[in-house]
């Protein structure tokens, strides 16, 4: 299949064109770099450096490469900064993603991968979480999201798109050969952090909340390894032939740990001491979320290959101690 990647370059999507290539699809590369780098992307890869939401260019594009499906990975995901900025988040995730959708429908593309999240779920009344939970997103880099997985059941209904969403949970790990990775500026995510304080290059990392409602007292997570979302991605391509199909996935392992035992495991694999220190809570944080992905197993066949977090956390390991600043040490 020849695959428009847009935001290709970013953490998840350069993972997914790895393996679309090696699957011996087509991928072709559409990042305006805000967050993607360069250098995550092979250099005979096809690739576009401007905004999705450039509907002539993006069109362009379509025609000329003669794209048969596209995958949407660029988004802002600062949850954080969608509470403070929401304008910057309703722009670029939602109406930059309708421009993609325009120009797709108006040249004929039909088949949709798109990078959905557990955040459109808000705070689950049950766990492990099915796709059938009610959404009720508690800030807007959520509701964005939840916003496009309505207007793509809308289109498939009324225009014959077809299309696959994925609600992930927490992306986590590196490419097994250690030449791409997690980086992003500013980062958040817990695990880079952790290796952070495990090798000196930050004072500690900040536990957020002790007083949960967990086994611990902190907070639990779905982590899942980033090439293990992007087999589910290429799984579907078979179903999307389909038309106006509508496909909703949860993506995670199911088996939830806490911060704790993250800095625990990272401390195994790492063989470093890490300093902690226990603060409040960060607001918007639900205290449990972790997945049944039952669905994307009896349905694409989705196994998935790092079972444990200390597999996880080795493949990130590897990236990390030979990229510290990231890309630009590569
Ligand atoms: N955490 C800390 N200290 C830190 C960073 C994180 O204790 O310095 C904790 C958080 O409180 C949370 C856990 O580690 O309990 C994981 O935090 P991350 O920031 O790594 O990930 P989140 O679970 O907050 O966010 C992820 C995705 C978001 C998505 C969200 C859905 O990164 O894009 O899941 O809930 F919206």
């Amino acid at each position: 299949m020849k695959v428009l990647v847009v935001g290709g370059a970013g953490y998840i999507g350069s993972h997914c064109v790895r393996q679309l290539r090696d699957a011996g699809h087509n991928p072709v590369v559409l990042d305006n770099l805000v967050f993607g780098h360069r250098q995550a992307v092979a250099s005979d890869i096809p690739f576009y450096d401007f905004d999705l939401g450039d509907y002539d260019r993006v069109a362009q594009i379509l025609k000329h490469e003669k794209i048969e499906i596209v995958m949407h990975f660029a988004a802002f995901a600062y949850v954080g900064e969608s509470v403070t900025d929401p304008r910057k988040y309703y722009k670029n995730n939602l109406v930059a993603t309708l421009r993609l959708l325009e120009a797709m429908l108006d040249n004929g593309v039909k088949k949709f991968v798109f990078s959905s999240t557990c955040a459109t779920y808000g705070e689950p009344d049950t766990l492990p979480m099915l796709e059938s939970l009610p959404q009720a997103p508690i800030n807007p880099y959520g509701q964005t999201k939840l916003d496009v997985e309505n207007c793509l059941k809308a289109f498939s209904q009324a225009y014959g798109l077809s299309f696959a969403a994925f609600r992930y949970f927490n992306a986590a790990g590196a490419a097994q050969d250690g030449s791409i990775g997690e980086d992003h500026n500013p980062e958040t995510h817990l695990i880079p952090l952790v290796f952070d304080a495990a090798t000196g290059r930050r004072e500690n990392i900040k536990i957020f909340g002790t007083d949960y409602s967990t086994p611990d007292g902190t907070c639990l997570r779905d982590y899942v390894h980033v090439d293990d979302l992007s087999r589910a991605h290429i799984a579907v391509f078979d179903k999307l032939k389909q038309p106006s199909l509508g496909l909703f996935y949860n993506l995670g392992t199911g088996r939830p740990y806490s911060v704790r035992e993250i800095i625990n495991a990272v401390q195994e694999v790492t063989g470093l001491n890490v300093p902690f220190v226990e603060v409040d809570r960060r607001a918007g944080d639900p205290p449990a979320l972790f997945a049944d992905s039952t669905k994307a197993q009896k349905e694409l066949g989705w196994q998935i290959q790092y079972t444990n977090i200390q597999s996880i956390i080795a493949s990130a390991w590897k990236w990390h101690k030979s990229n510290p600043n990231g890309f630009s040490d590569s």
